[in-house]
């Protein structure tokens, strides 16, 4: 396991946009969300894509709470300014078919972020400049209590990798099963707590790209993608922002009071 730690360790140090950016493809995996299917952002309706403002970039995922907060994952944004980003909703393509494009006013991330190994409180939330005015825009409920493990999660997304320059164009989504959080602490050599749990199994997973977006459960946000050892490995299920987790619920409700 001594490769898995030393990957995880550098993987933390430089999880320079997204904490699967370091992660490579590999037989059977594709650059987006993992043996999903094509997503109708009418079905996703919290659903965001955070765009580089220059480039149009897309760099991560993120969900609406508010009529102007929305949440991410941490590492999405910890070297970014908020000028340097765009939010779009309201659209199942990434390219802005039919939603809209909002700036970002400030955003404040968890200010116990990465203290320790691993993404631990990898959230962040942000206010955007006006409201969520378009079709399709709706906020999504925060859980109340944590997915059990085997029970199923829904987790969307554009993901992809930046360096290799391609993306779906189409939302994609996908159905996992939730991986009891002593095995997949195992598998991650301890590096699994409270605040995080797992899902994935073979062949199903989110990748690069789909970090700080949604993970579902009944209709409301249980988790945020985080980080994980490449994409749909068995042994490796995503790892998640646990909602639930008193740490990063209370830190989501009191900054949306800023
Ligand atoms: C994960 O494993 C480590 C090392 O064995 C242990 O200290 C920690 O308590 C475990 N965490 C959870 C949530 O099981």
């Amino acid at each position: 396991m001594v490769f898995v730690k030393s990957f995880l360790v550098i993987s933390t140090l430089l999880s320079v946009v997204l904490a699967k950016s370091l992660m490579r493809n590999h037989p059977g995996s594709s650059l987006f969300i993992v043996g999903g299917s094509n997503g109708n952002i009418a079905d996703f309706p919290w659903q965001l894509s955070l765009q580089m403002r220059g480039s149009g970039q897309h760099i991560c995922g993120g969900s609406i709470l508010s009529s102007n907060w929305a949440i991410t994952a941490a590492h999405c944004l910890e070297f970014f300014t908020p000028e340097m980003i765009r939010v779009l909703a309201g659209s199942t393509s990434v390219r802005n078919i039919g939603g809209k494009f909002y700036e970002i006013d400030k955003f404040i991330l968890h200010p116990e972020y990465n203290k320790d190994l691993f993404s631990n409180n990898d959230v962040a939330v942000f206010r955007i400049q006006g409201e969520f005015d378009g079709v399709n825009m709706k906020p999504i409920e925060m859980a109340e209590e944590e997915p059990e493990a085997d029970s199923t999660v829904t987790i969307s997304g554009w993901g992809n990798l930046a360096w290799q320059g391609s993306m779906p164009e189409i939302l994609q989504y996908v159905h996992v099963p939730v991986v009891d959080r002593s095995v997949c602490n195992h598998s991650y050599n301890g590096g699994i707590n409270e605040n995080m749990f797992c899902a994935g199994k073979a062949g199903h997973d989110a990748c690069q790209g789909d970090s700080g977006g949604a993970v579902v459960q009944n209709g409301k946000l249980a988790g945020l993608v985080s980080f994980g050892y490449q994409c749909a490995l068995e042994d490796f299920p995503g790892v998640n922002t646990n909602i639930v987790a008193p740490s990063i619920r209370n830190f989501v409700l009191n900054a949306m009071k800023d």
